[in-house]
């Protein structure tokens, strides 16, 4: 290789004149085809951490054009061995360089016209440090267990929009064009790209250097082009049961290696399940998983490398709950279900980021369904995400999924788990109301069709419609994109109000947006959906039958509908079974009644689907709150609990029910323990003991119900959860005989019962294991303790730390501090006092949400503007003031307006 001389890029030098071109996007006369991109990585030590690099763009001209802009940052491109000729030839001479930080371009003018018929070819070479943020191409290091030496190794992570700090590029993902990769590296290491090594050679000047150079790459979006060098083990999986038999190696740590067993196996097996049922041929030979110290995400689908942090990648069933594993499962299917959703079909532009997300998500969940229904994760993971977007989207600052993004800022904003699981329950809602056939016939013509290019949400509609019209459904009649865009362009959801005429058997159905706080209220607000309307009879309630019986346009007023079989008066009417689509119902006063007596009623509670059983309590404590029905009726709901046996019912209660727990001080306080201790009592009856058989089961559906109901019984003072959490958890083992999934639990309730020695043994395991996996869970567990200066010492340990896998913990420990009304002031005292230090170690998420527990809480009196003067300059902070204010707005109006009535209804049951 020859030697590269640098000269810095100066925008001063090199133009003088300011970018005339200032939108984010960019210009579209030019088109990538190939790109041949070499990398020599450097990890020699910690002052050598670097990489040089030279990228060849092959490209076309869409359109006649002077300059070539293209994304680069934080590169120091060689500027005067930049070279671009055209296919035939002819080389072109760069009059001048200009960089827009703004938009992150490079932009190279040129004296001539570049023309439409010709090919070109632009050569330039570059440097940069490995980046210390896990993003773009990123340095990340791990101790031997051995030696304690630090290993370094680089990977890279290019979504959304870090490709172009690796490599000057086109990055817009529907910029696809195909790679070839070629890793320059150290013969110690290993180097991976998203393809197989072709071939390898020595370098010319550097000893032990070699250059290996990988098969091209199918077309692909920049952000999933991906490579590693790095010095990791690999672990072989079965070949996979893919019409390419894929070959599947996983890389990690020496010592975690026992630990990958479970997900090693999994990923091939899901990646063979979704090829199977999306009929789609996975196109590649190998796929590498490459569990990663740091990762800016949780893990990343790059086609044929993908990429976890390791924490997600490795479980040990002895000392981590279930719960953790099927979560990691589920992020795993997820990442394979990308590999169609996003690799294979790539999205035109972030502002669809639901499209790749979406479906990704609940092809995930359809994963587990099939690949391990013991779990019976699916309709958990439905109800789950079912209650995150019903809270979350009915307050008035939130936005639509599919939105414009113009900024690298707004682009990462979009990655939200509102985005994700709204994406998904959108795609389950056409999934329900479309039938299986239709469904799976669409998707996969959309697959199929869209194979290799990129889409807009549209492409999605117009597969789903035309899957209708051939299979001759009622759904053809249904102008889908009119349908699926007063979804996904609107930000809400409806209420849609059923008000039955029991003498004529005719219903009258209208709908308004969902909005939590009157005061925000936009009364001018006018959004309106298409709402699927299917009845179900107590009678003859088919709670599988989802597809729509009706539709309420938009724009369209109060609508009469005639129902087919037309229930007595003296049965209830129920709309939307499973809660196909996502909207909250509100009835009359009567059939709300006749609902609650069949609730009530030991033979047939289960008659009404369990999703609909757990909405209907969200819907009524919902509208409770709003005035729309009284705390009375919700009251009366709530009375069937005891006899309820399923998770999904209780959660939502529990849920709800404590985020308005949190608003209480004094008296109300201590009336609303009372009323939830009474509330778990008689689930946690039916709990075993902790010391029983039944709960050493690792794996097993009840865990999570049994969970619930030891957490919210130690935690309102059931008397002999507490005393079993103490008795256990004593002595010098420290209850190490607690089953795993409990342990949690009752190492929180014994070190908030003052169990000092607990806590320093706890603490000082923190301190000294590094088995990042159940950090987590110990700094949950610290954070249980009521004593604050205790804790605080705590707290201040972590933020002292420097490395990230140390303070991170930080979050853990204040939030389950926070949950604890009696050290909450305390703890939001020492998150605002040392605001400076979390600006800086936190991320923008991480402080909104503590910023809405403490301000939405009122756990800090602080004022606005106090606070304003305080976090003065702090970026992060000063973002979400103004939410976390109006969060406090309305849960001061909810305690002023609804506080008396919520707790008159429960005065009953005390
Ligand atoms: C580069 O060329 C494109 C296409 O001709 C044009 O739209 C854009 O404004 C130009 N950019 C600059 C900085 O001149
Ligand atoms: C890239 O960013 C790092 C950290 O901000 C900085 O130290 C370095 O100088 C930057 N390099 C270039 C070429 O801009
Ligand atoms: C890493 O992030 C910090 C804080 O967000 C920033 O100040 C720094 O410049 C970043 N470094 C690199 C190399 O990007
Ligand atoms: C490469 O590995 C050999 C043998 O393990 C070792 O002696 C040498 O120091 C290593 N070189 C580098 C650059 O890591
Ligand atoms: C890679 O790991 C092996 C053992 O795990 C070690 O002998 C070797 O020196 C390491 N090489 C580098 C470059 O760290
Ligand atoms: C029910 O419908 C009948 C027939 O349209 C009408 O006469 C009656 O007033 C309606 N009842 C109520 C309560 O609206
Ligand atoms: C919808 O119907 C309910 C119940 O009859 C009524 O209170 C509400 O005002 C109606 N809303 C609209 C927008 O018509
Ligand atoms: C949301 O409601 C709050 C009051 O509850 C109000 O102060 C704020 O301006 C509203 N925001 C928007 C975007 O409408
Ligand atoms: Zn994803």
């Amino acid at each position: 290789m020859r030697e590269l001389s640098y000269y810095l890029v100066s925008l001063l030098l090199a133009t003088g004149v300011l970018s005339s071109y200032n939108a984010y996007r960019l210009p579209t006369a030019l088109k990538p085809q190939h790109y041949d991109l070499r990398i020599l990585t450097h990890l020699t030590g910690p002052d050598e951490l670097r990489f040089e690099g030279r990228v060849k763009i092959d490209f076309q001209i869409l359109q006649e054009t002077r300059n070539i802009t293209l994304h680069a940052k934080n590169l120091t491109i060689d500027e005067a061995n930049i070279s671009l000729t055209s296919l035939n030839g002819s080389n072109y001479s760069i009059t001048n360089i200009e960089v827009n930080e703004k938009c992150e371009f490079y932009i190279m003018h040129l004296a001539e016209k570049l023309q439409l018929t010709e090919r070109y070819r632009l050569i330039m070479p570059f440097k940069s440090m490995l980046n210390a943020n896990d993003t773009g191409y990123y340095c990340s290091s791990f101790d031997d267990s051995v030696t304690k030496q630090a290993h370094y190794l680089a990977a890279t992570q290019f979504s959304p929009t870090y490709a172009r700090t690796a490599f000057p590029c086109f990055d817009e993902p529907h910029l696809r064009a195909t790679f070839r990769v070629t890793l320059g590296y150290h013969k110690n290491y290993t180097g991976l790209s998203n393809t197989p090594v072709n071939k390898c050679v020595v370098h010319d000047t550097l000893e032990d250097y070699v250059w290996c150079e990988h098969e091209p790459l199918l077309s692909t979006s920049t952000y999933l082009v991906a490579y590693a060098v790095h010095n990791l083990t690999s672990v072989p999986a079965r070949p996979s049961d893919t019409v390419h038999k894929v070959t599947f190696r996983s890389w990690m740590q020496p010592k975690v290696v026992e630990e990958s067993s479970f997900l090693v196996e999994f990923a091939p097996k899901a990646l063979s399940y979704l090829e199977r049922l999306l009929e789609y041929t996975f196109p590649l030979h190998k796929v590498d998983q490459l569990a990663l110290p740091t990762h800016k995400f949780s893990a990343m689908e790059n086609w044929g490398l993908v990429t976890f942090k390791q924490s997600h990648f490795v479980h040990n069933d002895e000392v981590e709950m279930q719960q953790t594993k099927e979560n990691k499962a589920s992020t795993v299917a997820h990442e394979y279900a990308h590999q169609w959703f996003g690799n294979l079909v790539a999205i035109k532009w972030w502002n669809d980021l639901w499209l790749k997300e979406g479906p990704s998500t609940y092809f995930g969940y359809l994963t587990l369904k099939s690949l391990m229904p013991e779990w019976g994760s699916f309709e958990r993971s439905i109800a789950n995400d079912l209650a995150l977007f019903f809270y979350q989207d009915m307050f008035n600052d939130t936005i639509a999924i599919s939105r414009s993004v113009n900024d690298s800022k707004s682009i990462l904003e979009q990655f939200t788990p509102y985005v994700y699981k709204k994406g998904s329950l959108t795609i389950r809602m056409l999934h329900m109301l479309l039938g299986n056939d239709v469904f799976f016939t669409g998707i996969r013509n959309y697959v199929d069709r869209h194979a290799y290019d990129s889409v807009a949400q549209s492409d999605l509609w117009q597969a789903m419609q035309e899957a209708a019209v051939v299979k001759g459904t009622s759904a053809a009649a249904i102008p889908l994109s009119t349908v699926m865009d007063s979804w996904t362009l609107q930000r809400g959801y409806p209420l849609v109000s059923v008000i039955r005429n029991y003498t004529a058997g005719f219903v009258r159905v209208n709908q308004t947006r969902f909005m939590l706080a009157t005061a925000g209220e936009d009364k001018n607000d006018e959004s309106c959906w298409w709402i699927p309307l299917t009845f179900v009879n107590q009678l003859h309630g088919d709670f599988e039958q989802t597809q729509p019986q009706f539709w309420l346009e938009c724009p369209g007023a109060e609508k009469t509908v005639q129902l087919i079989n037309i229930p007595s008066p003296d049965e209830w009417l129920m709309l939307n079974p499973q809660v196909n689509s996502i909207y909250r119902v509100n009835y009359d006063e009567r059939n709300w009644r006749m609902i609650i007596d069949t609730l009530n009623s030991d033979d047939h509670f289960r008659d009404i689907h369990v999703l609909n059983r757990a909405q209907l309590v969200d819907d009524l404590l919902a509208l409770a709150s709003t005035k729309h029905q009284s705390y009375e009726l919700a009251f009366r709901m709530l009375e069937y609990l005891p006899r309820e046996r399923e998770l999904l019912p209780w959660n939502t209660a529990i849920e709800v029910l404590n985020k308005l727990g949190a608003l209480f001080r004094d008296e109300m306080a201590m009336k609303f323990r009372l009323f939830m201790r009474k509330l778990v009592a008689p689930l946690y009856g039916r709990c075993p003991q902790i010391n029983s058989v039944e709960l050493r089961t690792k794996s097993s559906p009840s865990i999570a119900v049994y969970r619930l109901a030891y957490n919210q019984a130690c935690r309102y003072g059931v008397d002999d959860c507490v005393r079993q959490a103490v008795r256990y958890t004593q002595g010098t083992e420290y209850g190490t005989e607690v089953p795993v999934n409990y342990r949690d639990i009752m190492y929180c309730t014994s070190i908030g019962q003052g169990n000092d020695m607990l806590f320093h043994f706890v603490r000082e395991r923190f301190q000294n294991l590094t088995a990042d996996a159940i950090k987590e869970a110990w700094a949950t567990e610290l954070g249980c303790s009521p004593d604050f200066s205790q804790l605080q010492s705590f707290l201040d340990y972590l933020l002292q730390a420097t490395d990230k896998t140390t303070y991170s913990y930080y979050i853990q420990a204040v939030t389950s501090a926070l949950r604890r009304q009696h050290v909450a002031p305390e703890t939001a005292d020492h998150i605002l006092k040392h605001a400076t230090i979390l600006n800086n170690k936190f991320s923008s998420k991480e402080i909104k949400m503590l910023l809405l527990t403490i301000i939405g809480n009122s756990y800090t009196e602080l004022e606005e503007h106090q606070l304003r003067q305080q976090l003065k300059g702090l970026s992060k902070f000063e973002e979400h003031l103004r939410e976390a204010f109006n969060m406090r707005a309305i849960n001061r109006d909810w305690l002023t307006q609804r506080a008396e009535y919520f707790i008159r209804a429960l005065s009953k049951y005390l």
